[in-house]
């Protein structure tokens, strides 16, 4: 539960690093991914520089249409009636046109993004994913990107309505500096307004945003764990936990709404104290004779032009200090260099034998202690291994080592006698496959997943590896046989049928080498031999690394390794070492099945 909440809290967290300014460092660290997109950019501006220009020149006409109108001398208004129609017009479609293009460009840039991102992910090493957490790294793909896509939409609208404002500006001046005056008196403080409801917005709907997570927390965590809620009888327990997520949700939206009730309606009204001082002012002045009619009213127009800056630039700082503080973030990611690279010119492994040898290999995870402390090992071609260990001794390690998943602090693995550092890291991964205890099956049809190593074998081949590893049977029982869609929202399989899948995937791969990190753990005994029996069959020459508990599964290894205390402290056949080591017999005592 913590560390799903501790996901929700990294979606939500406000930015970190957002309150030193607007530093536009990042948009010239993303040029990049923007580039391609320059010509639409300058397109949409220049598009909207004449619908901007449009849109100063309408108040100005329809107040000398009016003057015209009031005025005693009978010139024709129609001219001035169809000129501003036909301005509308233009003006609409013009709108049209640029806020597309705007918007398409920005969710491109959020395509390009997003793809970038995920690309670099696939290719980070295990001890990435061992630091990072996947929420931290979900927020980075969802709420980041969106960040850095809606500053990119509407910076450019803000930065035309900040035009907009400074032409709209020139002609009044022009128009009349008194009247001038008393249209702008009340902007700033429409400034002050927005920029307080946003400072008071933004925080909640952080709040809001984490609260509805924990909602949908606690919702999927019922449901997904709703045998375990029932067969504790914690119902009631969990309708607490629900209660109190939805009341603190409850609260953050109320409060917003609070806050909206407050501020909305001053930042509302205060334009219109602006044109209440115009309509004062400028009425005097027409009285006086000094002015136009038309003039008040095309100032009028102008207050509400004016405002939009006012009243957007507040949101417009603090977005892009969010879009800042997420494009770094997005930045930090895909600074990370993968630590496994492949060699500049990788040794040609054409058909591997599968000889495996480890060098006083040491290794420990991240910053930690050390794992494995000086492990020596040979597996020669063709032979089964079995590696015996208290648990937490290091055998998975072991195991991920041998595939490259990680590399070793000190000394080395060698794949046919080549450090595997010097293959490229397909070729290692293509012969050696390491098969998990609790595999991840895809929510896909049991064919795809069968099939994901090669997604070309056909399906006469498929149904030969899944008899091979026990699976087609099961299988064909099901309705759906190899279209039955498994994992979440799927068929749910039981361990063994899972392992069995899992099994079946790395044979389609066909490796030379074959690392079953207890991968039979839940197949009965019986079953297990044969599925041994028939992997043998399907490959002869092949090595095999078995990492077991169960004394079934050591007899069918020719040799066993002992791993203790991080180091292979003996070897030879099972029988041996329960006769010469004292400290096999102790392990495999306290080992959970010894079937
Ligand atoms: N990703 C990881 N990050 C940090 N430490 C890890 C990681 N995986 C394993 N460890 C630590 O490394 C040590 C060896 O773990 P490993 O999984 O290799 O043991 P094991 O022999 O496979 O045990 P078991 O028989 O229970 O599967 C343990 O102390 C474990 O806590
Ligand atoms: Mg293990």
């Amino acid at each position: 539960m913590t560390d799903a909440l501790g996901a929700v809290a990294g979606a939500a967290g406000p930015p970190v690093r957002a309150a030193d300014g607007l530093r536009l460092g990042w948009v010239r660290r993303l040029w990049p991914v923007l580039r391609p997109h320059r010509r639409s950019v300058v397109l949409s501006f220049g598009i909207a520089l004449v619908a901007l220009a449009i849109q100063v020149a309408v108040p100005t006409l329809v107040g000398t249409t009016i003057d015209r109108a009031v005025s005693t001398d009978e010139s024709p208004l129609a001219p001035f009636l169809v000129a501003l129609t036909v301005l509308a017009l233009a003006r609409g479609v013009l709108v049209v046109v640029y806020r597309y293009g705007l918007y398409r460009m920005a969710y491109r840039i959020e395509v390009d993004l997003r793809t970038m991102l995920f690309r670099h992910l696939s290719g980070m090493p295990f001890s990435f994913f061992d630091r990072v957490q996947t929420g931290q790294l979900l927020s980075r793909a969802q709420s980041d990107v969106r960040a850095v896509q809606l500053y990119l939409a509407v910076a450019p609208l803000i930065a035309t309505s900040v035009v907009s404002f400074a032409v709209a500006l020139v002609v009044m001046l022009a128009t009349n500096v008194g009247l001038t005056i008393a249209a702008v008196v009340a902007l700033p403080g429409v400034y002050v307004v927005g920029v307080v409801l946003r400072n008071r917005l933004f925080p909640l709907s952080w709040i809001i945003q984490g609260r509805q997570a924990e909602v949908a927390t606690v919702v999927e965590e019922s449901v997904a764990g709703v045998r375990v809620v029932q067969s504790f009888a914690a119902e009631g327990a969990r309708m607490d936990a629900m209660a109190l997520a939805a009341r603190r949700l409850r609260w953050a939206n109320v409060e917003q709404g609070l806050v909206r009730a407050r501020w909305s309606p001053l930042l509302e009204n205060l334009p219109r104290v602006g044109s209440m001082l115009v309509l004062a002012y400028g009425g005097w002045l027409v009285i006086d004779g000094r002015l136009d009619v038309g003039s008040i009213i095309a100032f009028n127009a102008y207050i509400v032009l004016l405002q939009v800056p006012f009243r957007f630039l507040g949101f417009f700082l603090i977005l892009g200090q969010r879009a800042r503080a997420s494009a770094e973030r997005i930045l930090e990611v895909l600074d990370e260099t993968p630590e496994l690279t492949d060699p500049e010119h990788p040794v040609d492994l054409p058909a591997p034998e599968g000889r495996l040898e480890l060098r006083d290999v040491w290794f420990g995870y991240g910053d930690g202690p050390d794992v494995l402390r000086g492990v020596d090992l040979v597996v020669e071609p063709g032979e089964t291994v079995a590696v015996v260990g208290a648990t937490g001794s290091g055998k998975s390690t072991l195991a991920r080592l041998l595939c490259r998943f990680y590399d070793p602090r000190r000394g080395t693995v060698l794949l046919d006698g080549v450090d595997e550092r010097d293959l490229a890291l397909g070729a290692v991964r293509g012969a050696v496959v390491v098969v998990p205890d609790e595999p991840f099956l895809f929510s896909v049809p049991l064919r795809d997943n069968l099939a994901y190593g090669r997604t070309d074998v056909d399906d006469e081949e498929l149904r030969a590896i899944a008899e091979a590893v026990d699976a087609h049977s099961f299988i064909e029982d099901l309705d759906a046989g190899y279209d039955t869609v498994v994992g979440e929202r799927g068929y749910t399989l039981s361990g063994g049928q899972r392992q069995r899948v899992a099994l079946g995937r790395a044979l389609v791969v066909d490796p030379a080498v074959l690392v079953l990190d207890d991968a039979t753990s839940a197949i009965d005994v019986q079953v297990e031999a044969r599925i041994h029996g028939a992997l043998r069959e399907r490959r002869a020459g092949r090595t095999t690394v078995l990492i077991a508990h169960r004394l079934s599964t050591i007899t069918l290894a020719d040799r066993v390794v002992l791993l203790d205390d991080g180091r292979v402290v003996a070897e030879g056949t099972h029988a041996e070492l329960l006769a010469r080591v004292p400290r096999y017999g102790e392990i495999l005592a306290s080992g959970v099945g010894a079937a």
